[in-house]
């Protein structure tokens, strides 16, 4: 019987995990290097916005739910799941340390029959080629001994609809009892699962989704550029397209791509893709024009102004995407960066994010010389803005 887990990582993708494992009656231990992050949990504080502080206290009032930085003591557990970032590192390559220091401690904890599982977004062969060496030379078992699956997350933060439970998931293992395992794990908690072939089919197909929107996002912000220039809403556009009800998919306009997933994915893919020699041009391109959106947006500025120099400007929203507070590769980072390097003083407003870089938001009033809507969270009393001119990042026709 599956009943002991161990969740490593307890963010945006491990705290749903754990709580809802929890809630389906498995027993939790989370593990989080984050001292700061497991103190707030341990005080009934959610560090996740999509979970509430309820949610957070009733879970870690049951005696089969504790958060700790380190495993101390003795411990057994029947699944091990890994959910720690997998970032870029300062050469812009994938940054493998967090999986790796998690995997070591992991290890420890592996018996005959124990399941681990990888939820992070890795490179394909990952988990075959940097996991399981890691895992068998620690754990002192052969690879039959134990199961390894890799199942990656799809959670979209704030998504009204779609949740950990009725989002289909991917699961993958290293042989046909490690799958019959990690089905059997999540099959308590989550509607829909999907069983790949291989580890490196769920490995690719993970990659293979946000590849598929960083290449739709950019696609949908050049085309606005062009119904800016010619006069038409992009949103207009968009809307009479999307009356075919066939072979076409919304896409919208923003000021480009943020968070820990599509700027950052796809190049874990081009790393791959470059090593064994296949060229990834649709990535490049994609990155490249999403990089030159903010810049679009200072010349917008520009152009509206004669000159930047002494402006008095006010950026809204900074997090990445609408309605919640996540600031990780927000685009606005960048606006706000070419705004000043042209001479402009910038402010910025965002009552969801607060404070970020050692700034803090400043109110919603028409005291500048324009606005720029960012980020547009729905709690935004934009007629705070009175006269004040105002560059919409979301539509063409300002
Ligand atoms: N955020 C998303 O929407 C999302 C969606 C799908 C997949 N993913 C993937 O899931 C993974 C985790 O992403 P996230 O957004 O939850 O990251 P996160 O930064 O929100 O959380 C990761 C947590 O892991 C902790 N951590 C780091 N090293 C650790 C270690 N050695 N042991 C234990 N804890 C450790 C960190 O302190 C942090 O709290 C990444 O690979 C990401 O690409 C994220």
């Amino acid at each position: 019987m599956m009943n002991k887990i161990a969740i490593f990582g307890l963010g945006y993708v491990g705290l749903p995990l754990a709580i809802e494992a929890h809630k389906s009656g498995y027993s939790i231990v989370g593990i989080d290097t984050s001292l700061s992050k497991v103190s707030q949990l341990n005080s009934g504080i959610s560090t996740v916005e999509d979970i509430s502080d309820d949610t957070v206290s009733n879970s870690l009032s049951s005696d089969s739910f504790k958060v700790v930085t380190e495993l101390i003591g003795e411990y057994i557990f029947d699944v091990l799941v890994i959910c720690v970032p997998t970032p870029l590192n300062a050469e812009h390559t994938p940054d493998l340390s967090y999986l790796i220091s998690a995997t070591k401690t992991a290890a420890k904890f592996v018996r005959p029959g124990s399941l681990v599982i990888i939820e992070s977004t890795v490179e394909t062969g990952t988990t075959r080629e940097t996991v399981l060496p890691l895992l068998t030379s620690i754990s002192g078992l052969h690879d039959t001994s134990f199961f390894l699956a890799f199942s990656p997350e799809r959670v979209d933060p704030k998504n009204p609809l779609w949740n950990i439970r009725n989002t289909p998931k991917l699961v993958s293992a290293l042989n046909k009892d490690g799958l019959n395992a990690a089905v059997k794990f999540y099959s308590r908690f989550i509607d829909t699962i999907i069983e790949c072939s291989s580890l490196e089919v769920a490995e690719t197909a993970k990659l293979l989704e946000n590849s598929f929107r960083l290449v739709n996002i950019s696609f949908i912000n050049e085309f606005f550029i062009y119904c800016q220039k010619i006069g038409i809403s992009i949103n207009e556009v968009i809307h009479a397209a999307a009356s075919k009800p066939y072979g076409f998919m919304t896409f919208y306009p923003s000021i480009g791509i943020g968070g820990h997933c599509i700027p950052i994915d796809p190049i874990y893919l081009a790393n791959r893709a470059k090593n064994i020699g296949v060229s990834t041009d649709f990535i490049d391109l994609a990155i490249k024009v999403n990089h030159q959106m903010p810049l679009y947006f200072v010349k917008q500025a520009f152009l509206r102004l004669g000159t930047l120099s002494k402006k008095r400007i006010l950026v809204i929203g900074i997090s990445y995407k609408p309605n919640m507070s996540d600031t990780r590769e927000t685009p606005v980072a960048s606006l706000i960066r070419e705004l000043r390097i042209e001479g402009a003083e910038v402010f910025w407003h965002d009552d969801l994010v607060e404070a970020w870089n050692g700034e803090t938001s400043v109110p919603l009033s028409d005291e500048y010389d324009l606005a720029i809507i960012a980020t547009p969270h729905d709690y935004l009393d934009l007629t705070k803005l009175r006269d004040l001119p105002i560059l919409n990042t979301r539509e063409s026709i300002q």
